[in-house]
């Protein structure tokens, strides 16, 4: 039947409009009877749609420049966008609401506004149960600002004049059905027409003007909705590296292509084409109020009613996120071009934008320097609209936002369906996704949650139009909910499928990762130890002493998490000595290789685990590591100091890359000086270290020094080490951290408050803290002893399986065990010292982190004075 009727309606066309109108004219006007139909009023509404069609062509004609098809108006256009005053009831979701206005004033302002006094009564909150509520002082400004708007005139020039736009801005998300209320009730006020527009209402009567098909073609115009959504921030995204890479929100079809751009015209004269046709349907856009009085005379259902004076308020939704698109910014500026003729032409006409975000500024400041645009050529002038407070408008907010999104999916869903099937059986389609709709479908897919993607929607739209073709459906002309929410299904069990995959897949791609990087640690290992016991066997006899201190990393027992330290102390030695060791040829060229960092020095008070970390550290890097203690190198053999030494480099040559680990460096490295023949042999060992050090340039090994009298250093050893770590003593949470890392194992009574411990021990370093544990520990197991001793009975006593400590062991230890150090010991002092003279904080700004513990800024009097470094304000 539409078939034919298609035709006919063609022969009834004038001449000029047929080629272009063609196609356009049936999808649009087919697909908006569709998309209010059940399926036996087809008939009925192409033919009223016909109808309107011819007045409605003829209504616009004469305003349609030369060689332009006419602009036909959809029925849902002019039904829902297209209030006049004589079709606005009452707006009944919106009240007024006390103010900060004194009362007299108040009836002064709205006599003064809003005509006469009695009229001001209807403003009082009298409404049931309205969804929203505004504040009279808010109301007023606003009401007064669009009465401005459509009163005053503009200057007599013969020049175009632009008003700016006054934007609605609700400081809050979820805010454009309040300011729907809003403008109703401003245009019920107001006396005035309304219409409304907001980017799917633009893209779908625009679009399809220009030459769009959003299925097929390019389609700048009609993607409109989509990518006001996506600046809007609601568009659903599935992060992935590579499409964050390559992210537009420009177009579908590419940067570059300006829709309907055939690629080989001249741009200006396609732009000068483009840009009137899209000035055209504005235009028909705007007189939308006066196509629909017409239409109705016509149809006889209203008597003529032509009052020019009328006010008319163009409101156009989501400005903010339009004007962030491709195409909003031009379809704007036309718009704004279109009204303002019109006012210059003496209609009382406004443009006035809305947005909803919340992102604006909420300070004084913020709110006043958003209202008050000092840019006396800025496009709009804002008005904040908060909206009131409460949790019932909250809800509103969220049920308002949750209804609008479902609208514009919806919208899309039936508007891809239809422009899919636009050339295929142009008359022969009706979508109606609300009816029949499987709502639990519907919602596991999110359609009230977030704006679905264009290619989401093109997807459904595809596997329903498939779909739909292999069943026999009650009624084949009409795609329904029903059928939509099985595509719905059927696309979330395809995923399913493809997810559940996936899901295996990377774990078993993880599972043959880890089992090969076992694999890995086991060949290193082995790897290690044959390289271990080939280079055992060419070593001379001092080599042959140090060999006690090699260790491949997997035989050293210490690693990270057996030793707390701040993180950026652990970032800064697993940086120096992984990087140096795991990508030697990183080393090898440039800055680094020119200042390549031979070795790191960490010091700090006793029993701070400068030793542990360094073990950690070691393992960490994977190389292989000799430790050698300062104190027995020097001790070793009597007179053999130097040749010790020389062993040392000459061991870690062989075994690099290597870590050269010494601990108590200050026994083997301290200063030169004296003239006893005890610091005669010592310089020579000092200097002859400092040679092979030299001379270790061309091997990848790393030289960690620890200790904890860093003053005793020499100075050419510092020299040579120019990256320092203080390892401080813990500050309060620290030492609960310490303290937890050494009770992980017990049974702790609830008495027992570790961050309670934690206070009661400033001073205390790691090892003292260890300390504590071991002695309350110690403590109850005497207490066991003693019970088991006091223990009668036939049976023998039986220990519990677990100790179990308690405060009262706590106390013991705590009194047993002190700190090792305090304020006034002198080696605190120097190590203090030490610190402002080489510490890697030295000539850094304040308040940067510092390394070792030192680097927390937490402000903590307890510990402060125990420690090397001073907490910074
Ligand atoms: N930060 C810490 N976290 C956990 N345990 C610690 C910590 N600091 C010290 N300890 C404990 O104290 C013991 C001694 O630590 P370590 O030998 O590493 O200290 P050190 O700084 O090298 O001391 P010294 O200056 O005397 O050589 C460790 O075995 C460990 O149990
Ligand atoms: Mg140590």
């Amino acid at each position: 039947m539409q078939a034919v009727l298609s035709r006919w309606i063609g022969s009834q066309l004038p001449m000029e409009s047929r080629s272009e109108v063609g196609s356009w004219f049936w999808n649009s006007e087919c697909r908006y009877a569709a998309m209010s139909l059940e399926d036996s009023k087809i008939k009925l509404h192409c033919e009223r749609n016909w109808r309107q069609t011819r007045s409605r062509s003829r209504a616009n004609r004469q305003r349609q420049p030369e060689g332009l098809p006419p602009v036909i108006l959809p029925d849902w256009f002019l039904e829902k966008n297209v209030k006049r005053t004589e079709d606005s009831p009452r707006c009944a979701s919106l009240s007024v609401i006390g103010s900060r206005l004194k009362t007299v004033e108040d009836e002064v302002l709205m006599t003064s506004v809003a005509g006469d006094k009695a009229d001001t009564e209807s403003i009082l909150p009298n409404e049931i149960n309205p969804k929203y509520a505004i504040d009279l002082g808010l109301y007023l400004e606003i009401l007064s600002t669009l009465k401005a708007g459509v009163v005053l005139r503009p200057p007599r020039t013969e020049n175009p004049v632009q008003r700016p736009i006054t934007l609605l801005h609700c400081p809050k998300d979820g805010g454009l059905s309040y300011l729907d209320s809003v403008m109703e009730e401003m245009a019920r006020r107001l006396d005035a027409d309304l219409i409304s527009l907001d980017a799917q209402d633009i893209a779908q009567i625009v679009g399809p003007y220009v030459g769009e098909n959003l299925a097929w073609t390019d389609s700048d115009t009609s993607y409109l909705a989509y990518s006001a959504q996506m600046a809007a921030g609601k568009v659903q995204e599935y992060h992935n590296e590579e499409s964050e890479a390559n992210e537009s929100v420009l177009g579908i079809f590419g940067i570059g292509s300006e829709a309907g751009t055939p690629p080989t015209a001249p741009k200006s004269v396609v732009e000068n084409w483009y840009g009137l046709k899209i000035s055209t349907a504005l235009d028909a856009i705007i007189g939308g109020a006066d196509s629909k009085r017409i239409i109705a005379e016509q149809d006889g259902t209203e008597v003529p009613d032509h009052n020019p004076a009328r006010p008319l308020i163009i409101h156009v939704k989501e400005y903010n996120c339009l004007s962030e698109t491709r195409a909003g910014p031009r379809l704007l500026r036309a718009l704004r071009t279109a009204v303002d003729k019109q006012w210059q032409e003496g209609k009382n006409i406004i443009l006035v934008g809305t947005a909803s975000s919340d992102d604006l500024g909420l300070s004084k400041d913020d709110i006043q320097h958003v209202q008050l645009e000092e840019d006396p050529e800025s496009v709009t002038r804002t008005i904040i609209v908060p909206p009131q407070r409460g949790e019932n408008q909250d809800i509103a907010f969220s049920t308002a936002e949750k209804a609008r999104i479902r609208r514009i999916n919806v919208r899309h869903v039936e508007d891809m369906i239809l422009k899919l099937h636009e050339a295929t059986d142009p008359l022969n389609l009706a979508v109606d996704m609300e009816s029949n709709l499987d709502n639990v479908a519907a919602c596991a897919a999110g359609l009230e949650e977030e704006v679905w993607a264009y290619s989401r929607v093109r997807r459904l739209a595809t596997v329903v139009h498939g779909y739909q073709r292999d069943t026999t459906s009650l009624t084949p002309n009409l795609i329904d909910g029903q059928i939509i929410g099985i595509a719905l299904k059927l696309l979330a069990s395809s995923d399913e499928v493809k997810f559940d995959w996936g899901v295996k897949e990377l774990q078993k791609e993880e599972d043959e990762a880890n089992a090969m990087v076992q694999e890995g640690d086991k060949l290193t290992g082995d790897r290690d130890k044959d390289r271990l016991n080939k280079v055992r066997k060419k070593c001379s006899s001092h080599e042959k002493r140090l060999l006690s201190g090699v260790k491949i990393p997997s035989e050293i027992k210490t690693s990270f998490t057996d030793v707390h330290a701040p993180e950026e102390t652990i970032e800064a030695l697993k940086t120096l000595t992984s990087l140096s060791l795991q990508r030697p040829e990183a080393f090898s060229y440039g800055v680094l290789a020119r200042d390549k960092i031979p070795g790191m020095l960490l010091y700090g008070p006793p029993g701070t685990g400068k030793t542990m970390l360094a073990k950690a550290v070691a393992r960490d890097s994977g190389a292989v590591v000799l430790e050698v203690s300062g104190a027995s190198v020097n001790d070793m053999y009597v007179g053999e100091g130097e040749k010790n030494v020389k062993a040392i480099f000459t061991l870690a040559k062989k075994l690099s890359p290597c870590v050269v680990f010494i601990d108590e460096a200050d026994a083997l490295l301290a200063a030169r000086g004296g003239t006893s023949s005890r610091s005669i042999t010592h310089r020579e060992i000092i200097n002859q270290f400092l040679r092979e050090w030299d001379g270790m340039n061309d091997h990848s090994a790393f030289i960690m020094v620890a200790t904890n009298r860093p003053y005793d250093l020499d100075e050419a050893v510092l020299r040579r080490l120019p990256r320092r770590l203080l390892v401080d003593l813990p500050l309060e949470k620290d030492r609960a951290s310490i303290l937890s890392l050494h009770l992980q194992n017990e049974a702790l009574d609830p008495s027992v408050s570790i961050p309670d411990l934690a206070k009661r021990t400033p001073y205390y370093s790691g090892s003292d803290l260890k300390n504590v544990c071991v002695a309350a520990a110690l403590a109850c197991l005497r207490d066991e002893n003693a019970i088991a001793a006091a223990h009668t009975g036939p049976d023998p006593y039986v220990y519990p399986k677990k100790r179990l400590l308690t405060k009262q062991h706590f106390d013991k230890a705590l009194d047993e065990i002190s700190a090792s150090i305090s304020d006034d010991m002198s080696t605190l002092k120097a190590i203090r010292s030490f610190d402002a003279k080489y510490g890697d904080r030295k000539g850094r700004r304040k308040k940067s982190a510092a390394l070792g513990f030192g680097g927390t800024t937490v402000e903590e009097k307890d510990s402060e004075a125990g420690r090397v470094r001073k907490i910074e304000a």
